[in-house]
C-alpha cells in the first residue's frame, strides 16, 4: 500500500509491545470455560467488597468529568503515607505516570541506565523520547547497582531500578540503594518502581518512599493499584517526588489523566485494610507453595519478593507454555525479557496454584519423555 506519512525516527526503535493473551480469547479457542491467568501479575482476589460499593454507588457520577487534581484521593493518600498532597501526581496506571516522567525529563541524547532484564515501559519511554538506554545486565539477573553507577556519564538523565524487580522478584539491598544513592552525580533522577513494593517481606528492603524522606531529593517512587489492589483494569498509579518535579508534571500530564471511578476506587481501596491483610497473606502462601513445589520436582527457580516467580524450564521454555495455555492456564513466557528459558508465573488463589502443578508436573513430564 502507497503510505507516505513519516513518523518521528525514534518510533522505529520501539519494539511493539506484545500483549498477554486475554482470558476470554483462550476460553473461546479452547471451547473451555475455566480458563485462569497467572501472567500479569493481577491481584486474583480482585478488588475489595468496598471497592466493588463504591462504584456501584459512583456509577451515575460518569456523565461528568472527573476531578482533575484527583484531590480527594491524593488528600487520603497523603496523609497514608505522611507526605505533602504536593509530592504525589495520579496517572492512568504507572505507565502513564512513567510516560509524563519522561516526557518532563528527556531530551534527545540524554542517556538513561536500566537493568537487564527488566520492565519494559523504561525502555519504551526513552526510545519515545529519542533518548539513549544503556542497559545494564546483572549476572543474578537482578540489578548490579555498582555496573550501574559505572556506566554514568555526563549524559546521564535518568536511572530506573524496579524494586522488586518485574520478571525476576529480586530486591536491591539497603546498604547497596544507598550507596548508590549516595555516589551518583548529582542532577541525575532515580526512577525506584515499586509496583510490587507492599508484598515485600524481606526486612533488607528499603522503599524509595524512606529514600526521599531520608533527603534524597532526586528519587522518584512509582506505585500502583493495580497490583495488591485489584485495581488492574481500572488504571491508577502514582509518583511520588520532589514537588518542584510534581509541578513540572502536573504540566505535562493530560488534564483527567485519572478516571472519575478509579479516584473512587483509589479512596476506597485505601481503606480495605483487610483486603490488603488478605492479599498480603495469599501471595506469602502461594511463595512457600511454589517453592516447595518446585524443590520436590527439582525446578530452579528465582526466590521472589514480588506477586510472581520466575521459573527456569531448563530449556527454551515455549512449548511448556504452550501445553499450560492448552491446558487453560496463562502464564508469561519471558522470551521478550530476554529470558527464553524461564516463564513468570503470577501466584493464584490456593486451588489456582494447585491446578498450575497438575498440569505444569505433566508439561515438564512431557517434555522428558
Ligand atoms: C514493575 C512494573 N511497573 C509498573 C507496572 C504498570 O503498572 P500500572 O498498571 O499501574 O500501569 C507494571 C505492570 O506490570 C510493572 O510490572
Amino acid at each position: 500500500m502507497d503510505f507516505t506519512i513519516k513518523t518521528r525516527e525514534c518510533v522505529d526503535q520501539i519494539p511493539p509491545y506484545v500483549p498477554g493473551k486475554p482470558i476470554e480469547e483462550v476460553q473461546r479457542e479452547l471451547g473451555i470455560t475455566s480458563v485462569i491467568k497467572m501472567a500479569s501479575n493481577e491481584n486474583p482476589l480482585g478488588p475489595s467488597t468496598e471497592v466493588r460499593q463504591a462504584l456501584a454507588q459512583n456509577l451515575d457520577k460518569i456523565g461528568y468529568y472527573p476531578d482533575a487534581n484527583v484531590f480527594y484521593l491524593k488528600e487520603a493518600l497523603a496523609k497514608e503515607l505522611d507526605v505533602d498532597p504536593d509530592m504525589i501526581v495520579f496517572g492512568n496506571g504507572s505507565d502513564d505516570v512513567n510516560k509524563v516522567l519522561g516526557e518532563t525529563l528527556l531530551n534527545p541524547e540524554d542517556e538513561v541506565i536500566i537493568a537487564q532484564p527488566t520492565f519494559s515501559q523504561y525502555e519504551y519511554i526513552t526510545l519515545l523520547m529519542g533518548a539513549k538506554p544503556v542497559f545494564i545486565r546483572s549476572e543474578h539477573l537482578g540489578h548490579d547497582l555498582s555496573a550501574m553507577l559505572e556506566a554514568v556519564t555526563s549524559k546521564t538523565k535518568l536511572v530506573f531500578i524496579c524494586n522488586p524487580n518485574n520478571p525476576t522478584g529480586t530486591i536491591v539491598r539497603k546498604d547497596e540503594l544507598t550507596r548508590f544513592l549516595t555516589e551518583l552525580p548529582k542532577g541525575i533522577t532515580v526512577v525506584i518502581d515499586e509496583a510490587y513494593g507492599e508484598f515485600v517481606t524481606d526486612p533488607d528492603f528499603l522503599s524509595g518512599l524512606e529514600c526521599l524522606k531520608m533527603g534524597f531529593t532526586n528519587v522518584v517512587v512509582y506505585r500502583t493499584f493495580s497490583k495488591i489492589y485489584g485495581l488492574a483494569g481500572l488504571r491508577l498509579g502514582y509518583a511520588i517526588a520532589n514537588p518542584v518535579l510534581i509541578e513540572q508534571m502536573n504540566r505535562v500530564r493530560e488534564p483527567f489523566n485519572v478516571n472519575l471511578l478509579a479516584q473512587t476506587a483509589g479512596i476506597a481501596a485505601l481503606n480495605s485494610k483487610m483486603h490488603l491483610t488478605l492479599s498480603k497473606e495469599l501471595v506469602k502462601a502461594g511463595r512457600s507453595y511454589f517453592y516447595e513445589q518446585l524443590d520436590a520436582m527439582g525446578v530452579k527457580y528465582l526466590p521472589t519478593q514480588a506477586n510472581f516467580i520466575l521459573i527456569h524450564c531448563g530449556k527454551d521454555s515455549r512449548s511448556i507454555y504452550e501445553f499450560l495455555l492448552q491446558n487453560g492456564i496463562i502464564v508469561r513466557a519471558t522470551h521478550s525479557f530476554g529470558l527464553p528459558e524461564y516463564i513468570r508465573v503470577t501466584f493464584g488463589t490456593a486451588e489456582q496454584n494447585e491446578r498450575f502443578f497438575k498440569v505444569f508436573k505433566q508439561a515438564v513430564n512431557a517434555e522428558m519423555d
